[in-house]
């Protein structure tokens, strides 16, 4: 049986640690493409080197042409800018909708067959876009933020109760913005949920508040911190999460930026929702019932996305 092939578009920050995890976890072949002749060819000579000491078998390559992604079985996004202190994700939107067109067209032509994962930001208009310029089916076109989300959401609440992170579950539902929706009623810790901790006295209100509102601003605490870009280990470890799931049909319950075709009301977008991605890339969505003050978190979500949607759509004719 020969070896699944993984391309990985964007040699940069997170698509050379997505690459480092992927050789390590022994998932396939790897391809690094980006516009900067000699970085995907140097990041893969580099990581190949590390094989024999780390013990893994993978073919390790670069490129700057989109003919070697041909025939990939999981296609990773991450070219594009990052964001810079004081940067929304949102200020990314005109640069990156560009990057994603020209993406998109490299895929549809070379790997039409793919599972297509989108991490560049603005994301859920990235993944949009990337589903309408590559062409291919919506359920093989993911965004990846809610395994991030959740998993920042996770680590700080693993820090609050002292527990192990294998042992905190979390819920994220919504875009990959500040106003993502962390559900408190479903994030549990050894399968108790938030709401009975704090009736337990192992926490307070307040404190799981403050730790909601970290984790939406989650990803600009790392690139206050960076100062010269945005977070990379993460990001990476959630995307290989989504590519494995798909691989191996594991049928992972993750939540991605999915499109939703009237699912929780929403019709021809991409919002973060939890998905099972198996072989068929995302297999279903899990519509769960949302309470009042969620749908209203949900709702307002929703319609930032929708803004953002509308601004692509005049900033590019591509996407109008
Ligand atoms: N085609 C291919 N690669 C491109 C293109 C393009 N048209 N334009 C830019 N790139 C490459 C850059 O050369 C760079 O190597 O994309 C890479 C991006 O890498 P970094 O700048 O290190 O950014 P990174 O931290 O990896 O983040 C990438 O993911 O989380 C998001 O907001 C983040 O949108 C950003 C993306």
């Amino acid at each position: 049986m020969s070896r699944k092939k993984i391309a990985l578009v964007g040699a940069g920050n997170i698509g050379g640690t997505l690459a480092h995890l992927a050789g390590l976890k022994e998932l396939g072949d790897i391809v690094l493409f980006d516009i900067v002749d000699g970085v995907p060819q140097g990041k893969a000579l580099d990581l190949a080197q590390s094989s024999p000491v780390s013990g893994f078998d993978a073919t390790l390559s670069g490129a700057s042409d989109y003919a070697a992604i041909a025939g990939a079985d999981v296609v990773i996004v991450t070219a594009g800018v990052p964001r810079q202190p004081g940067m929304s994700r949102d200020d990314l939107l005109s640069v990156n909708l560009g990057v994603v067109a020209k993406v998109g067209a490299g895929v549809k032509q070379y790997a039409p067959g793919a599972f297509v994962i989108c991490i560049t930001n603005p994301l859920d208009v990235m993944v949009w876009a990337l589903q309408k310029a590559s062409g291919l089916p919506a359920n093989r076109v993911v965004g990846m933020a809610g395994v991030l989300d959740s998993a920042r959401f996770r680590y700080f609440l693993s820090e609050e109760f002292k527990v192990s992170v294998e042992d905190v579950s979390a819920f994220v539902l919504g875009g990959h913005g500040d106003d993502m929706v962390p559900s408190v009623r479903y994030s549990t810790v050894g399968g108790v949920p938030l709401p009975d901790l704090i009736a337990m006295g192992w926490t307070t209100q307040a404190r799981i508040d403050a730790i909601v509102e970290r984790t939406r601003k989650g990803g600009g605490e790392i690139v206050g911190l960076l100062k010269t870009g945005s977070a990379y280990y993460a990001p990476a470890a959630s995307a290989i999460d989504m590519a494995e799931s798909y691989l191996k049909d594991k049928r992972r319950v993750l939540p991605c930026a999915a499109y939703l075709d009237g699912e929780y009301g929403v019709k021809g977008l991409y919002v973060g929702v939890p998905t099972i991605i198996g072989a068929n890339g995302v297999e279903r969505v899990m519509e769960i019932k949302l309470d009042a003050a969620e749908q209203a978190m949900f709702d307002k979500s929703v319609n930032s996305v929708k803004t953002l949607i509308e601004a692509a759509k005049g900033l590019n004719k591509d996407f109008a």
